[in-house]
């Protein structure tokens, strides 16, 4: 059973987590994957399990009236509901704050919105936002632990958790914990507007240090060739169809359209170089498992059958964002002060 921090106990960790004294690990932030170590990430995954399995009941009173902030400067429909059910599971109290009805809309920062809902009460805020590193800005300036949902084309860390466990299930089913090892032989193809993903990044970030190798795909406009640069266990390849021979995973993005301006992308052309199509799936990687973040655009990067045929893991990925976000709000509201080595960290 998990312990209550006391009043005394929150605020004197968010003096320590403003003042800079804490690590952003000690905090219970996650604002990068890269700040996990494979340690962090297995302790993740056990505990999205522990609480998957634990009585309903039981698990809502582990962070029982608890008061946790979602501040959401972009839509979201996956991200967004599945961390308010992860945190009410727990049994905290939420609310939801969005670009489109409060004082941001009037002008009011996000600095001065955080600090607003830590007078409120809030404890840690899930945050959204379309700038890159806005969450390091925000856990600066409140000192509460923050839960990056998503900055700009930056990051997206619990997404590439979950992913991960939807991975494992299939690839390596019983495994909870990995190592540098654990995704050995396993290529996994990403393929669509890498540019503009913080999906990506944040796979590309995770899965090659699992002994993964992440081949991106996509033409030029979309996936700069010194992509292959950001780190060990990455290729650019830019026929999908050679490169899904190779893929136990074809992982497929959305070309994001508000973050297109001044590209020109030919659709169609795109369409017929990197559609996931059920005859390309057939003929390429049949065996494969298809994964997308969502939101899917039929008929673009995929076909409404991809999306709905059996080699498909779409809507298992959301479903063990519920879980992987239980866990991630958990430790931000239980791991402040406590070592990165683990000491006393969530049963
Ligand atoms: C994101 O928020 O990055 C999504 O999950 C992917 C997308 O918007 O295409």
């Amino acid at each position: 059973m998990m312990m209550r921090a006391s009043t005394a106990e929150r605020s004197t960790s968010a003096l320590e987590c403003a003042s800079g004294l804490s690590s952003t690990l000690k905090c219970g932030s996650l604002l990068s994957v890269g700040s996990l170590t494979l340690d962090d990430v297995s302790a993740i995954l056990q505990l999205a399990t522990q609480l998957e399995n634990e009585d309903p009941l039981e698990r809502a009173k582990r962070l029982a009236k608890r008061r946790i902030a979602l501040l959401f400067y972009e839509a979201s429909t996956r991200t967004r509901t599945s961390f308010e059910l992860a945190a009410k599971g727990l049994g905290a109290d939420t609310t939801l704050v969005s670009n489109l009805s409060s004082s941001i809309e009037k002008g009011e920062t996000l600095k001065d919105t955080g600090l607003t809902l830590r007078a409120l009460g809030a404890e840690a805020i899930i945050l959204r936002h379309p700038s890159s590193g806005a969450p390091w800005l925000l856990e600066r300036e409140t000192g509460l632990p923050v839960l990056n949902a998503g900055d700009g084309m930056h990051e997206h860390p619990s997404q590439a958790l979950l992913d991960l466990r939807t991975m494992m299930r299939h690839l390596r089913p019983g495994v909870e914990g990995v190592n540098a090892e654990t995704l050995a032989g396993v290529t996994v193809v990403v393929t669509g507007d890498i540019l503009h993903s913080r999906v990506a990044r944040s796979n590309m970030l995770l899965l090659p240090r699992l002994g993964a190798r992440v081949i991106l795909c996509g033409p030029e406009k979309l996936l700069p060739e010194v992509a292959a640069e950001a780190g060990p266990g990455i290729e650019v390849e830019r026929d999908l169809e050679h490169a899904m021979r190779q893929a136990q995973v074809v992982m497929m993005l959305r070309i994001q359209a508000e973050r297109l301006a001044g590209l020109h992308l030919d659709l169609e052309e795109y369409k017929s170089g990197y559609q996931l199509t059920e005859a390309r799936l057939a003929a390429c990687a049949p065996q494969a498992s298809v994964m997308h973040p969502g939101p899917i655009v039929r008929g673009l990067e995929l076909t409404g059958e991809v999306a709905d045929g059996p080699q498909s893991l779409i809507l298992e990925q959301v479903h063990h964002g519920v879980a992987i976000r239980m866990a991630l709000v958990l430790r931000a509201l239980t791991l402040r002060g406590l070592t990165p080595h683990g000491e006393g960290r969530p049963a």
